[in-house]
């Protein structure tokens, strides 16, 4: 992740709080986003799912005192989220990076994406890294019946060699849980 990129997980964030106190976060990362979720007042508790035990102490080493609605899980978010109860979150934030192979499995999704669903409660949201593209993100778009979608300016860095364009609109999608179905 790069520096330009902070303000869109904060946007992102502050999207997701609208929805409730209760949250969930795949891929720890720089922690950028689960600090802005976790030191929000309203925010009761928020679980972020990291996969690598060096991200997580490094994170640990840098941001003493943690906030107390945060709570840090070591594991696979593909592992943690059938663990979870139904309806019990109000957002997920989705920004694990992912390897191609595991991106593109069909059948992966098509199984994990409505064990994300059944932990939200209807009303609450999914909220993915932001895209660059503006259609929906396939894995998502068959689970749910209301999208959100908010459009934000973005200026990478000349040499930012991960997105088509330096700079132009990104694309930040929030997908809702309309009913128990
Ligand atoms: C793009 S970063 C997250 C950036 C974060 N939103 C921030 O604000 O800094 C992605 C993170 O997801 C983690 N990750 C990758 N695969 C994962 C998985 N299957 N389960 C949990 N975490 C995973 C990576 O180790 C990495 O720390």
């Amino acid at each position: 992740m790069q520096a330009w990129e902070a303000e869109l997980m904060r946007d992102s964030a502050d999207l997701l709080c609208g929805y409730g106190t209760n949250f969930l976060e795949a891929g720890l990362g720089l922690g950028l986003s689960a600090l802005h979720i976790a030191r929000k007042p309203s925010t009761v508790q928020h679980q972020v799912v990291e996969k690598y035990a060096e991200v997580i102490e490094l994170f640990e080493e840098r941001h003493q005192p943690l906030p107390s609605s945060l709570k840090i899980i070591h594991g696979d978010i593909f592992d943690v989220v059938p663990q979870l109860d139904s309806e019990s979150l109000d957002g997920i934030f989705f920004d694990p990076f992912l390897p191609d192979a595991v991106n593109n499995d069909v059948s992966l999704w098509q199984w994990f994406v409505p064990e994300l669903v059944r932990c939200l409660r209807v009303g609450g949201v999914l909220i993915p890294c932001f895209t660059s593209k503006p259609s929906l993100r396939w894995q998502f778009e068959p689970y749910f019946d209301r999208v959100v979608i908010e459009r934000r300016r973005f200026e990478a860095y000349a040499s930012t060699n991960y997105m088509a364009n330096h700079q132009g609109s990104v694309f930040i999608q929030c997908f809702e849980r309309c009913s128990m179905d």
